[in-house]
C-alpha cells in the first residue's frame, strides 16, 4: 500500500515499501500548505519534475539536511550542487529498493530560477513520473499541456494520476479531463491550481467533467491518499 499527502500546489509526500519521499517539495512562499521544510525529517528521496521555483522549492534545503536522494533530469542533477542525485532521463527508469521510478515526457520549460549567475540555469527537459510504491502505480505529471504520450499510461495500469488543472502554465480543466481519458487511472488528483491568481480552477468542475471515466479525489492540502 502506498500513502500519499498533498502537500499543496503540486507537492506530495509518498510513502510506502520503505520510501518516505517528497515530490516537488515547494513549501517556503507556498500560500496552499500547512507545512514548513522542517516537517520532514527522515525523507530518503525527493523527486523533481523541474526547475522552476514552484517545483523545486525547498529541495536543496531538504536534501542538504536528510541526506535524502534527489532523483531528475542529468542537467538538474548538474545544477543541484551538494546533494545526493540519482541522474534519470525522460523514457528512462531505474528500480529503487521501494520500486521502479521512470521519467515521463512533459510540455515545458525547466529552467532553473534563482540562482547564482544572470537569468535561469539550464535545467534540461521537464518531466514526470511514475513511481511505482509497494506495487502501487503513481503518475505524478508535473507541469505539462497535454501529451499524446500520455496515452502510453494506459498500459501501466495507473493507480493514482495526479494532475495539473490551473491552466495557463500547464493543461486546464478539459485537456486535464482529456488526459484523464487516456491514462485510464484508477483514481484522479486535481493539482497546481489556486496558488497564484493565473492558474484560478474549480477542483470541483474538473471532478464533474471528469466523473465516470475515473474516482476523482480532491484533496485539501494535508489531506492523505491511501492507494
Ligand atoms: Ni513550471
Ligand atoms: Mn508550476
Amino acid at each position: 500500500m502506498a500513502r500519499l499527502t498533498f502537500l499543496g500546489h503540486a507537492a506530495f509526500r509518498v510513502e510506502g515499501g520503505g520510501l518516505d519521499g517528497l515530490i516537488d517539495p515547494f513549501l517556503t512562499g507556498n500560500s496552499m500548505t500547512p507545512f514548513s521544510p522542517e516537517d520532514f525529517k527522515d525523507v530518503n528521496f525527493i523527486f523533481v519534475t523541474h526547475g522552476h521555483g514552484d517545483h523545486l522549492g525547498d529541495t536543496p534545503a531538504i536534501a542538504k539536511r536528510t541526506g535524502a536522494t534527489v532523483v531528475a533530469t542529468v542537467e538538474m542533477c548538474d545544477v543541484l550542487k551538494g546533494v545526493k542525485c540519482h541522474p534519470l532521463q525522460i523514457g528512462g527508469a531505474f528500480t529503487f529498493p521501494f520500486g521502479r521510478v521512470k521519467m515521463t515526457p512533459a510540455w515545458h520549460g525547466s529552467g532553473v530560477q534563482g540562482g547564482e549567475g544572470e537569468g535561469m540555469a539550464y535545467g534540461g527537459v521537464a518531466g514526470g513520473f511514475l513511481l511505482e510504491v509497494d506495487g502501487r502505480r503513481i503518475y505524478h505529471a508535473g507541469d505539462t499541456g497535454l501529451t499524446v504520450e500520455m496515452g502510453l499510461l494506459a498500459e501501466d495500469g495507473v493507480d493514482v494520476a495526479l494532475l495539473p488543472i490551473g491552466g495557463n502554465y500547464t493543461m486546464d480543466i478539459d485537456d486535464a479531463v482529456r488526459a484523464v481519458r487516456m491514462i485510464k487511472p484508477r483514481v484522479a488528483v486535481p493539482m497546481h491550481y489556486n496558488t497564484f491568481p493565473l492558474i484560478k480552477a474549480s477542483p470541483e468542475e474538473f471532478a464533474s467533467k471528469a466523473s465516470g471515466l475515473a474516482e476523482i479525489r480532491i484533496l485539501k492540502p494535508g489531506e492523505i491518499l491511501e492507494v
